[in-house]
């Protein structure tokens, strides 16, 4: 008998929920469709992000002197109009908290606060980035955010801050995924369009999580400037240009517009060869990686600059197709790397890893494939491209008979490849 009553009762209720499905719907639409208040914002870094930061040249020794400096150089030396925005200031900018727990910035090395060095910048026609960290202390031993997300974040947004990089050092105990998540609905309750680069190193793999959270995630520790090589600092290591490269293998599916790998940022004008610093530069271009200078702007050779402002390689790293290159092959330590790109392009790239000069050969029988993630075909013998030889600035004709060069050390020789219309 129970058993009957109860089973009308739920016949009842269930025509009740039947009979009313557009009521329902049209309440339930508007909940469904808004993001999570979680997810970063949308619309920034569609393609990777160029600027500038503090930490590779000058590490803790920042000041508003200095960035107020780098600012008027990112003018002058022609880097704003070649696509550099963001001014970084990496770790040690922080004072203490005031009594209600904001932060503050040192005010003997920031003597007018920070929302007067943004309005600076801003007023230069570029952006402002600033660092903190998920843990108790930066890095460097400055306040970090854990607990004062949602302070932080409203101050930074009161500033008038444009980006954050946001570190794991002393983080025991915490998940990356729920700490970063925090700091991304903080970020988007500032209301406040901020971009969010992960600083997480790659431990707990924010390739698999960060994509509704930031918008770039580091893969690596902390790049050195050294082309190959390994500095032990105990507890730490830091990587040279080659090391890192090894270590985005089978990431690039996980890279496209608003959502980058972030191999760390450049060591390019920073004590590397002149041929180092052209492959550096080069091989982050192909692998769709934030170009953020870390040298110093305001002193800065010629030749440094003419890499850093290599407008036909900067284009390769900020096609709109967003789409990070592969290592083709690699043998007896030279690689090729394609990058395919919008309206057919294609990016082809030699690297001599090698610590001599070698004889290579382009031969395009040998460079046929197609491209599982961005479902694109290469056949240079087939399809008639037009070469650009992208370092040289010079018109190679068209593919299809093999290119024979002589590549320097640590060098590489890169093409684009136009599609003919
Ligand atoms: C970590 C980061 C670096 C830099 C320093 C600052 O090592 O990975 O990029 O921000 O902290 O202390």
């Amino acid at each position: 008998m129970k058993t009957t009553w109860a089973a009308a009762l739920l016949g009842l209720l269930l025509s009740a929920l039947l009979s009313a499905p557009s009521a329902a719907h049209a309440q339930a639409a508007p909940v469904a469709t808004a993001p999570p208040a979680w997810h970063k914002a949308e619309g920034l870094a569609l393609t990777p992000p160029m600027g500038w930061n503090s930490w590779n040249k000058f590490q803790c020794d920042v000041s508003e002197q200095l960035i107020r400096e780098t600012a008027d150089a990112m003018v002058a030396t022609g880097m704003k109009d070649a696509g550099y925005q963001y001014i970084n200031i990496d770790d040690c900018w922080h004072g203490e908290r005031d009594a209600r727990g904001f932060i503050q910035v040192d005010a003997k090395r920031f003597p007018n606060g920070m929302k007067a060095l943004a309005d600076y910048i801003h007023s230069k026609g570029l952006k402002v980035g600033i660092y903190s960290d998920a843990g108790w202390k930066t890095c460097g031993g400055r306040p970090g955010s854990r607990g004062y997300e949602f302070q932080d974040a409203q101050t930074y947004a009161e500033w008038g801050i444009d980006y954050l990089k946001y570190d794991w050092c002393n983080t025991e105990g915490l998940n990356a995924e729920g700490a970063y998540q925090t700091m991304s609905a903080a970020l988007r309750k500032a209301g406040r369009p901020i971009v969010f680069s992960l600083c997480e190193w790659g431990n707990q793999k924010p390739w698999l999580w960060g994509q509704k959270i930031g918008h770039l995630w580091r893969t690596t520790g902390d790049i050195t400037a050294c082309f190959d090589c390994v500095v032990n600092h105990g507890d730490w290591k830091a990587w040279g240009v080659v090391q890192i490269l090894d270590m985005q293998d089978g990431l690039r599916q996980y890279a496209g517009p608003g959502h980058w790998n972030d191999p760390d940022m450049l060591e390019v004008g920073n004590g590397l060869t002149p041929n180092q610093d052209r492959a550096h530069f080069a091989l982050w271009a192909m692998l769709a990686a934030p170009l953020i200078a870390g040298n110093d702007l305001r002193k800065m050779p010629d030749a440094v600059k003419a890499v850093l402002t290599q407008r036909e390689v900067i284009a390769i790293n900020q096609d709109a197709l967003g789409v990070q290159g592969l290592r083709h092959s690699a043998k007896d330590g030279i690689e090729t790397w394609v990058k395919p790109l919008a309206g057919g392009d294609w990016a082809v790239m030699l690297f001599n890893r090698n610590k001599e000069a070698r004889a290579v050969t382009l031969d395009w029988t040998q460079l046929r494939l197609t491209d599982e993630l961005s479902k694109r075909s290469l056949d240079a013998v087939a399809t008639r491209y037009q070469l650009r030889d992208l370092w040289a600035g010079k018109d190679l004709g068209v593919s299809g008979a093999a290119i024979k060069r002589e590549l320097p050390a640590q060098d590489v020789f890169m093409l684009r490849l136009k599609a003919p219309h």
